[in-house]
């Protein structure tokens, strides 16, 4: 039964990320605002200060090369592991012939990667893929044994689950969500772009569940020899204006990031 369950959550990733790939980024404005690029610059510059010029960095779950292209950009030599091949292909097209050199890309399962790679990293990145996996404890646990000593872990846009007490507070930071909905689903109307959300099924697994405890992930890092050195917790919303009200005025949550070091 479970296997059951985690092979179709499989295929499912592998069957939306397929109709995804190109546009993906374009679909998802909320990795791509003001507000989101703001925060993604922020905590690159944060972890790459602590870095070697030639550390290894492996993105797993890379998908298009959100984190990946800005990593390579910055010099770095970075691994990246996707399920999808047709995500992998385009950001294959996004790599420049100069920076082919420090790119490694595999079409993979992350759980399977962990069994047979035998390679050190110095940082190891999973940026919004954990709510994709049928087990992310797991997978969390097999990555932090496989880390060296002071290799860095880095939990990156993933959906917080949280109990929200019915305060008015959350009753306008859900108004806002309606209209940053709203204006989004035309946008993407107007701009011909296909929304695929009655395709998701059980793809995005952990967003039935609520989302990611990052209390269970500190347990699970713990527990693995590891320490949390940051939690950072915010609010993605598709407008970089919706993002920054709800972060700056009404101060809601609904995503967090988060950096770890194996001891
Ligand atoms: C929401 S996208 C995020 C992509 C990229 N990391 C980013 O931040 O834009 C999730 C990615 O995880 C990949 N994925 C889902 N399950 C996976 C698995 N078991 N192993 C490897 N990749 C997986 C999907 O194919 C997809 O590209």
């Amino acid at each position: 039964m479970t296997t059951l369950l985690k092979e179709k959550i499989l295929e499912e990733n592998r069957r939306v990320h397929a109709l995804e790939n190109q546009l993906y980024l374009s679909r998802h404005p909320e990795q791509t605002n003001f507000f989101q690029n703001f925060i993604a610059e922020k905590t690159l510059d944060q972890i790459c200060c602590d870095l070697d010029a030639n550390a290894k960095i492996l993105d797993l779950g890379c998908g298009t090369g959100y984190l990946f292209l800005r990593f390579l950009r910055r010099g770095f030599n970075v691994t990246g592991i996707d399920l999808s091949n047709e995500m992998i292909q385009v950001l294959q097209n996004s790599i420049s012939e100069s920076e082919e050199n420090r790119a490694h890309l595999t079409v993979g399962d992350v759980e399977e990667f962990f069994e047979r790679n035998q390679e050190d990293f110095d940082l190891v990145v999973f940026s919004a893929v954990l709510h994709h996996l049928f087990d992310y404890e797991m997978v969390l646990k097999k990555a932090c044994q496989k880390l060296k000593t002071g290799t860095k872990l880095m939990i990156f846009f993933e959906p917080l689950k949280q109990s929200i007490a019915s305060s008015p507070r959350y009753t306008l930071h859900h108004g806002l969500s309606w209209i940053d909905e709203t204006f989004y689903r035309l946008q993407m109307r107007m701009r011909n772009i296909p929304l695929l959300e009655d395709e998701y099924h059980h793809s995005d697994y952990q967003r039935q569940f609520g989302g990611i405890d990052p209390r269970n992930i500190e347990k699970v890092l713990r527990e693995e020899n590891c320490s949390v050195l940051n939690i950072e917790k915010y609010c993605a919303r598709r407008s970089g204006i919706t993002a920054w009200l709800a972060n700056r005025i009404l101060k809601t949550q609904n995503t967090f990031n988060l950096l770890a070091v194996r001891n």
